[in-house]
Parts: C-alpha cells; sequence; structure tokens
C-alpha cells in the first residue's frame, strides 16, 4: 500500500519509505500509536499553558477564537460601495503621470489666526525668488494686515478655526484646495503664524521638489494619546490598525493633495468619530486624519515625519516656545544639525523609536522649518538669518 504523499512530504524521511512499502501491517499500528499519543501530549499541553491569546476562548465560542484564524490565507473584506469608489479615485489619482509644469512652484500655505508677526523674516526668506513659490494665508479670526508685499492679495475665504476640532482640517482642505488651482504648484507647505525658516530658499525648493515622497508625520501609538482615541465606529473602512497618529505640520506632493480633495469617505470618519468629548475620548482630528489617511492608501509615498521642528523635551502640554533671548546662532544650529527623527510612545512603555532621516535613500538633516517663536524674536531672527540658512 502507499502511502498517501502529504506525509511524505510532512514526514520527510523519504529514505524509510522502502521498508514501510514491504512490511505494511507490522510497521502501521506503531506509527498510529505514536502518533495518537503525541497528539494527547499536545492536547494536554494547550489545555494545561493556553496560549495567552486564546485562553478567553475557553469560556467562549465566538468565531474570534479560532486559533487557527492565523494560519490561514486573511479572507480579504467585502469593500462598501463608497468603500469602491474611493479606491478607484485614489489609484486613479496615484497612477497619474508627474506633468512637470514649466516653472513649478511651491505653495506656501500659513494657517493663522490674523497677521503673520514673523512676515518680516518670511520676507527675506522669499526674497529674489519670484516665480518659484506662491503664498495663501488663512486667517481664522480677523483679517490680517500685511507688511511685506509678497504678502499682500495672499488671503483666501476663511472660517472659524477652533482647536482640535475637525474645522482645523477644513481650513486645511481650503488651503489645498485654493494652491491647487494654480497648477504650478508641485508641492505644498503648512505652516503656522509661529514658523521660521531654518534654511535658504534654493535649499528649501531643492529638498522638497527633487523627492517625490511627501512630509507627512505618522507613527502607531499604542498609548492614551494614540490609539485609545480610535472607536469602533470607525469601522469597516477603518480598522484600529490602520490608525496612526502624527503632528500637523505637513508638507505633500501634488497627488496627496488631491487625494486629500478627493476623499469624503474617511473624512466624514474623522468628522464624525474623531473628535474631543466623542464616545468619552479626546479625538483631534487634525492628527489622525491625514496620518490615517496616507498611510492606508500611500504608505511607501510618505515619509514619516515632519519637516517641521518642534520641542516638546519639556514634557508639557504645550511645547517650548522661544523668546527673543532664546534666540542664538546655536539654537538654530542644533536644531539644523538633527538628521534623526524620533517619535516616543504615550504608553507606560514609552517605547522610543529613533530613524535616520532619508532623503531619496540619503541620511541628511531632517529639518527645513521650526515652531513656536514668539513674535518678539523675530529681529533677532532676522539679523541671524543669512548666517544660519547658510548650508
Ligand atoms: C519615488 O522615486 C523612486 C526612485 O527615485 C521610486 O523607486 C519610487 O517608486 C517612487 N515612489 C513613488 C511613490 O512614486
Ligand atoms: C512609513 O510607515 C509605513 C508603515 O506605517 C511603512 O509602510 C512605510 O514604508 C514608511 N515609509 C518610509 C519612507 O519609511
Ligand atoms: C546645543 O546642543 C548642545 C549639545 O546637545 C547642548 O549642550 C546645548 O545646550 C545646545 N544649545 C542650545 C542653545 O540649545
Amino acid at each position: 500500500m502507499k502511502m498517501p504523499e502529504a506525509w511524505h512530504l510532512g514526514n520527510g524521511k523519504v529514505q524509510t519509505m522502502p521498508l514501510v512499502r514491504h512490511r505494511p501491517t507490522s510497521k502501521r499500528p506503531q506509527w498510529i500509536l505514536i502518533l495518537i499519543c503525541m497528539v494527547c501530549v499536545a492536547l494536554i499541553g494547550t489545555y494545561v499553558y493556553p496560549p495567552r491569546r486564546y485562553s478567553a476562548c475557553y469560556f467562549s465560542a465566538s468565531s474570534v477564537c479560532n486559533p487557527f484564524k492565523d494560519w490561514l490565507p486573511p479572507v480579504p473584506r467585502v469593500h462598501t460601495d463608497e468603500e469602491a469608489a474611493a479606491h478607484v479615485f485614489i489609484k486613479e489619482i496615484l497612477s497619474m503621470p508627474s506633468i512637470e509644469p514649466k516653472n513649478p512652484k511651491i505653495a506656501f500655505m500659513f494657517l493663522t489666526p490674523g497677521s503673520l508677526p514673523l512676515e518680516k523674516l518670511w520676507e527675506k526668506f522669499f526674497q529674489g525668488h519670484d516665480g518659484r513659490f506662491s503664498i495663501y494665508v488663512h486667517a481664522s479670526r480677523e483679517k490680517p494686515v500685511h507688511v511685506s508685499p509678497f504678502f499682500v492679495g495672499s488671503d483666501i475665504r476663511s472660517a472659524k478655526v477652533t482647536w482640535g476640532k475637525i474645522s482645523m482640517v477644513d481650513a486645511e482642505k481650503r488651503l489645498l484646495a485654493n494652491a491647487l488651482q494654480d497648477p504650478d504648484n508641485q508641492h505644498f507647505v503648512l505652516l503656522s503664524d509661529s514658523c521660521v525658516p531654518l534654511h535658504n530658499f534654493d535649499y528649501v525648493y531643492n529638498y522638497l521638489m527633487a523627492t517625490n515622497v511627501s512630509f507627512i508625520d505618522s507613527f502607531w501609538d499604542p498609548g492614551p494619546h494614540g490609539n485609545a482615541r480610535y472607536t469602533e465606529h470607525m469601522l469597516p473602512e477603518i480598522e484600529e490598525k490602520d490608525f496612526r497618529k502624527g503632528s500637523q505640520w505637513f508638507t505633500m506632493k501634488r497627488r496627496h493633495a488631491l487625494i486629500v480633495m478627493a476623499d469624503n469617505l474617511y473624512y466624514t470618519k474623522f468628522k464624525l468619530f474623531c473628535k474631543p468629548g466623542f464616545d468619552s475620548r479626546n479625538c483631534y482630528a487634525d492628527e489622525h486624519y491625514l496620518p490615517t489617511l496616507l498611510t492606508m492608501v500611500d504608505p511607501t509615498g510618505i515619509a514619516n515625519w515632519s519637516v517641521t521642528h518642534v520641542d516638546w523635551s519639556e514634557g508639557k502640554w504645550h511645547p517650548k516656545a522661544y523668546r527673543a533671548q532664546d534666540i542664538s546662532y546655536e539654537l538654530l544650529k542644533n536644531i539644523t544639525s538633527i538628521d534623526e527623527n524620533f517619535h516616543v510612545t504615550s504608553d507606560e512603555e514609552k517605547f522610543i523609536s529613533r530613524k535616520p532621516c532619508l532623503w531619496n535613500g540619503m541620511k541628511r538633516p531632517c529639518y527645513l522649518f521650526a515652531r513656536k517663536f514668539y513674535p518678539e524674536a523675530v529681529d533677532n531672527l532676522i539679523q541671524l538669518f543669512s548666517s544660519y540658512t547658510v548650508i
């Protein structure tokens, strides 16, 4: 009698086969006995030392408890109509050949309550680079008074912004919608009224234009400031494993800006279910929507760190803000020399991950901009600008 093929493969001892074939009757019962014994030992073992993950399953018969689930190929979930439509759009946008305009520009988009206290510094940054940038200002509280000619006429229609609420994301989308109207804009930078440039214009322009990734901060945080903000109301489209956290201050390629414009499905999930106080969670859409969306649709198209530096090392509710007396060549040199980005989880483990900032595969300094700087710092920054920005 021939043994089944699968047995051959599982056992691997092909050289014993002739023996089995010659004396099938005498060897078989012994093998069966040994097999039964092994199965018994395995069963007793799992009963006495149940694997932790499945221990709850001895008290429930739910399908979640099927221990063989992990060994079987995952069954793809059937997409909803909205998901199927969204995926078609997103796939189409991602596969579009990029048409390089004659005069590619960077769109600098300022999200501010009113006037920009550091406008004079930005003027110095933009000086001499006409035609390679465009400026958009979303002032959510009062009409700004512009002191630099570069900024005159750059205000877009704005609306009230409440910190942590979806209106923050809406303002970002409004800026993108305005900036996308100029086909020359190829890279989009979100900045606040307390942001400063760390390098000269050419450096920033080349850094952003000569790469095809968006600098969107995105990491997995299992702690109370990360995944504890996730709610199952976001199912089925957004699973907990997809939920990401990251700083609001992004730069993005045109294809990603188009995806943000086209997306209504995931946006609506965040609008409805990621807000302060919902489901006794304090979820802030501006810290989760873009990192989650872009990690889901184009994980390798984003850098996972932000090019805007901020110092949280004081461990307070707000990041460190620099006053006039803090401004020194050494401080700015320190920030511009950082070439590793790090993330720390908000759970008890406080797991720190450090990664080199890879730009087109090469290790480069991480930061092009920094925050937060008080208005009073502007004169010192202007004085230092030409010396610290030369690289
Ligand atoms: C970015 O460019 C690199 C080569 O420079 C290429 O391998 C990669 O696929 C590109 N990524 C995207 C998202 O276009
Ligand atoms: C960013 O993180 C995602 C996982 O969240 C990963 O798939 C991707 O490769 C990362 N991108 C880079 C440039 O390392
Ligand atoms: C710059 O970095 C050095 C070394 O980490 C540190 O000792 C120094 O205090 C920093 N200076 C400023 C102004 O942050």
